[in-house]
């Protein structure tokens, strides 16, 4: 997770916090969309529902003009071009925000050539986007000071990607209630609901990145805005990122044919499908281990692949990070040698297993944890 300060020359880079100090507790702790309010408060941008850019003329929630369009090879390319002024380390958090889009969905973000429709994104004044693809070079504003965190990045490009906000869905009310007495009346229109949503037949999802949070608007401080039912205690916003919900939806509205897992308790298992029976030929799985604050350790309780030479048949594959751009932390393996545990060097670690037309067996199955790290810091130059 990066933090940017205001002050450019101050770079406060957090990995891995095991007992973070109190502010950035708060900081960590504090639902994605609120971080967006807090730097949208102050934008001179005009703001639907605290971060939407309005369009001309919309009509509905379900325009199919709002899609990126998919390639032949199933690959959603959105191109985009990144505001000359960010810093390494911006380009860097933005760069990870993206890679788990690619890591985990057919949507691939590729720097722009001549393509005539694009994002553009910059460090305007707050954390806002469009809602779907507009035409031409639209701009995501993610502003240095701010919008840096994976979550709040991956929400904006979400609106870009044609979602909305969770809590606008038609079915919302028999998930959520919204309670109008702490809402002043110029924040009403935040919490409109679209009777016409594409829902896409999944279901509502609390812990969407794309949800408020229980605070949101309010104008009454400890009193709710949006309380879930029936029971009130379901913890509602995100803090991390893209949920597997998030995820799913967006493998189903562009037809991602993608077989994805976030794991992001702390603690659990992962194994092939079917196991321990055998697991199907030409499939390509992978697994997002996301603890919080903490390396991921993996270690492998069973494992039995087809065997061939350099492991180019069925494989898994483990990466030190959330993309297939990450380090490798356990290449190409197969076989039936149960391999030694690994742990990340952060909380993040991808797990791929590719199985080709041929031989199958029985699969593996493994456990992650989350091991405690010394707090590590570099600040100042
Ligand atoms: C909060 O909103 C409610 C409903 O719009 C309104 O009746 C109330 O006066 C507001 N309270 C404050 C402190 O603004
Ligand atoms: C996904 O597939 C459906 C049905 O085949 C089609 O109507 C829709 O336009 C496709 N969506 C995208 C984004 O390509
Ligand atoms: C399951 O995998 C084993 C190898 O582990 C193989 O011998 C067996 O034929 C496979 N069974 C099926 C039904 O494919
Ligand atoms: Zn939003």
């Amino acid at each position: 997770m990066y933090i940017f300060s205001g002050n450019e020359k101050v770079i406060l880079l957090c990995f891995c916090t095991e007992s973070p100090s109190p502010t950035e507790t708060d900081e960590e702790d504090e639902d994605i969309f609120n971080k967006i309010l807090k730097v949208n408060k102050d934008s001179s941008q005009f703001l639907q529902e605290g971060d939407i850019v309005p369009r001309r003329s919309r009509s509905a929630i379900n325009c199919r003009h709002c899609n990126w369009p998919q390639s032949s090879d199933g690959i959603v390319r959105i191109p985009y071009e990144l505001d000359p002024t960010y810093e390494e380390g911006h380009v860097k958090g933005i760069h990870e925000a993206m890679a788990e889009f690619e890591a985990l969905t057919c949507i691939n973000f590729v720097k722009r050539k001549t393509e005539r429709d694009y994002l553009s994104i910059r460090s305007a004044d707050g954390c806002w986007s469009n809602y779907g693809k507009v035409g031409g070079g639209q701009t995501v504003s993610v502003m240095k000071a701010g919008c840096m965190w994976k979550g709040v990045i991956q929400h904006e490009l979400e609106h870009a990607l044609g979602f909305l906000h969770e809590h606008s869905r038609s079915d919302r009310d028999k998930h959520v209630k919204i309670m109008w007495e702490y809402i002043s009346p110029a924040d009403r229109p935040d919490f409109r609901k679209f009777e016409n949503s594409n829902n896409l037949d999944l279901p509502y999802d609390y812990s969407s990145v794309m949800h408020y949070g229980p605070y949101t608007f309010t104008n009454t401080t400890g009193k709710a805005t949006i309380v879930p039912i029936p029971d009130g205690s379901v913890h509602i916003g995100q803090r991390q990122g893209m949920s597997n919900l998030d995820v799913a939806k967006i493998n189903k509205l562009y037809n991602c044919s993608r077989c994805s897992t976030i794991l992001d308790g702390p603690s659990g298992s992962l194994r092939s499908a079917n196991y321990p029976r055998n697991y199907s030929d030409n499939t390509n799985c992978v697994w997002l281990i996301r603890t919080r604050g903490k390396k991921v350790s993996l270690h492998f309780q069973a494992f039995q692949l087809q065997k061939t030479t350099s492991c180019q048949g069925d494989y898994v594959k483990v990466y030190d990070g959330s993309s297939k751009s990450s380090p490798v932390l356990l290449d190409k393996t197969c076989g039936s040698k149960i391999p030694n545990g690994i742990v990340a060097s952060s909380n993040l670690m991808l797990v791929e297993f590719i199985t080709d037309g041929a031989h199958t067996a029985s699969g593996f199955q493994a456990i992650f944890t989350a091991v405690r790290t010394q707090r590590r810091f570099s600040i100042h130059n």
